[in-house]
């Protein structure tokens, strides 16, 4: 039998990365977490092309993509981001990179740039790729779609509950910020724009959790 291809979109912080994660390894597939890309790039500019005043150069940074060797290596079972043969999977989850990341993600070189390395991966087959634009643009053709959701105040929540984990100080509100001011960037930019496909699932997790989500999911793809 085929290994399918699902395409998992949705806003910030609805959990499409560690639930497609989890999916990925039940159906033997190769989990690929798109925003990664455009993290690994924003990571560059901020080291690389920062005015003054703190605001991206975007010419410099465009200039720059040729330089950029952006690549997923399985680590343990796990893709990881390396820019130009470093390890960047740690760094490009800083507030910071999510602070800036939308802004990059809103030029069309940069989402020309990603396209091919994502289709180039897809073209393998047998994935789950997470996203803002993959059931729209980058694999209109996936076996499955589904389009994520969660309540802004759960959202942030559970976002703040990570960070604040993995030992960084911030408070919900500037993560709630965080998160409405990049939905919206994303939302309402012009190129891929994040929306649900029209063929997509709408999952709505709100009110269930990680497991009952995956168990949602999993209910619309029983032939596999
Ligand atoms: O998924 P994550 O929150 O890490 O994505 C970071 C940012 O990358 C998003 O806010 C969005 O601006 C951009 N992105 C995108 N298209 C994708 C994945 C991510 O524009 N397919």
């Amino acid at each position: 039998t085929k290994k399918p291809v699902i395409a998992i979109d949705g806003f910030s912080s609805t959990g499409k990365s560690s639930i497609s994660k989890i999916i990925a390894k039940k159906l033997g597939l190769i989990h690929m977490d798109t925003g990664a890309l455009y993290r690994g790039i924003t990571f560059y500019a901020i080291q690389n092309c920062l005015n003054p005043d703190k605001t991206i150069d975007i010419s410099k940074l465009l200039s720059s993509l040729a330089e950029m060797k952006l690549e997923f290596q399985n680590i343990d079972g796990e893709l990881q981001l390396f820019l130009n043969g470093k390890n960047i999977d740690k760094e490009i989850r800083f507030p910071q990179v999510s602070d800036y990341v939308s802004q990059v993600a809103k030029e069309a070189d940069v989402r020309n740039f990603l396209l091919k390395t994502q289709r180039d991966i897809a073209n393998k087959g047998g994935i789950i790729m997470d996203g803002r634009d993959i059931g729209t643009v980058v694999l209109p053709d996936a076996d499955y779609k589904f389009f994520m959701t969660a309540s802004q105040d759960e959202r942030a929540r559970r976002r703040f509950l990570e960070l604040q984990a993995a030992g960084e100080k911030t408070d919900i509100e500037t993560v709630k910020q965080n998160l409405i001011s990049r939905d919206k960037i994303d939302s309402e930019r012009e190129l891929s724009p994040l929306k649900q496909a029209d063929d997509a699932v709408l999952i709505d997790n709100t009110n269930i959790n990680k497991e009952e989500t995956i168990a949602l999911i999993l209910s619309y793809m029983k032939k596999f």
